[in-house]
């Protein structure tokens, strides 16, 4: 069917010493195309162990994971970077951006690894530098941002390999709450564009933006609703 992303049974276990710790407990969730969720729940519920293996970042240690018609449960690193690179833009609580590099050209940095050439990144770039409404500030490192800019610098970034799904872990989580409803406005207009738009948080107010909440404890899927009313401002 139309499921981007279906998620069947995932067990994610984490040893640590002689204990192990069972951050996912049998999970399955699907999600179609251009659909806006939020997942939630309280610390350790196990949201960033979901998120990275949506993302490709980490594998199951049981259960199935067809990402876009591709079974990736069990791919080795290299075949998950180079569907990761494809698919998936990330955008992150602490922004993640390097620091001697210019905004440009931290955004323009998944492309080299694309292997496009080096004036179609700058074009590609800039671009998105423009979607985010930072033509203005290209040129800047991020210390000379504010945390809003760095954090729209670093969703240009997520959006310069064109990927079909946009993943963010508490994208809001260093942000002022008038900050915060600026990302969040973002991240609505990336949505209405066609991205498939997948977030953690756990606050409330930044889950209203989304169209379907998920609720995670002790690592289990609590609740699964729609947002028949989602914020847009
Ligand atoms: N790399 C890891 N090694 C060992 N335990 C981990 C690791 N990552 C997460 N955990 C544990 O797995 C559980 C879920 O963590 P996490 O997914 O980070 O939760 P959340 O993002 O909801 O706060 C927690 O008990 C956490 O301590
Ligand atoms: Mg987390």
């Amino acid at each position: 069917m139309d499921n981007v992303i279906d998620i069947k049974n995932i067990v994610k276990n984490y040893k640590v010493g002689a204990e192990v710790v069972r951050a996912l407990r049998s999970v399955s969730v699907q999600i179609k195309r251009n659909e806006y969720v939020a997942i939630m729940g309280p610390s350790g519920s196990g949201k960033s162990t979901l998120m990275n293996l949506i993302g490709c970042l980490d594998t199951p240690t049981s259960g199935y994971y067809i990402l876009n018609n591709h079974d990736v449960s069990k791919l080795d690193d290299n075949a998950l970077a180079e569907i990761r690179n494809k698919e998936i833009g990330f955008v992150f609580q602490t922004f993640n951006l390097l620091p001697r590099l210019t905004a440009l050209d931290n955004v323009a940095l998944p492309l080299v690894y694309s292997g496009v050439s080096k004036s179609e990144r700058t074009k590609r770039a800039e671009d998105v530098m423009s979607q985010v409404q930072l033509t203005d500030r290209m040129k800047h490192k991020p210390n000379e941002l504010s945390g809003g800019q760095r954090q729209r610098v670093a969703v240009a970034r997520a959006l310069v390999n064109k990927p079909s799904i946009i993943l963010a872990d508490e994208p809001t989580g260093n942000l002022d709450s008038l900050t915060s409803i600026e990302i969040m406005k973002l991240f609505g207009e990336i949505h209405k564009n066609g991205n498939t738009v997948i977030l953690v948080t756990h606050e409330e107010d930044i889950a209203k933006y989304a169209h379907r909440i998920i609720r995670l404890i002790d690592g289990k899927i609590a609740s699964d609703t729609m947002n028949e009313n989602p914020k847009t401002e």
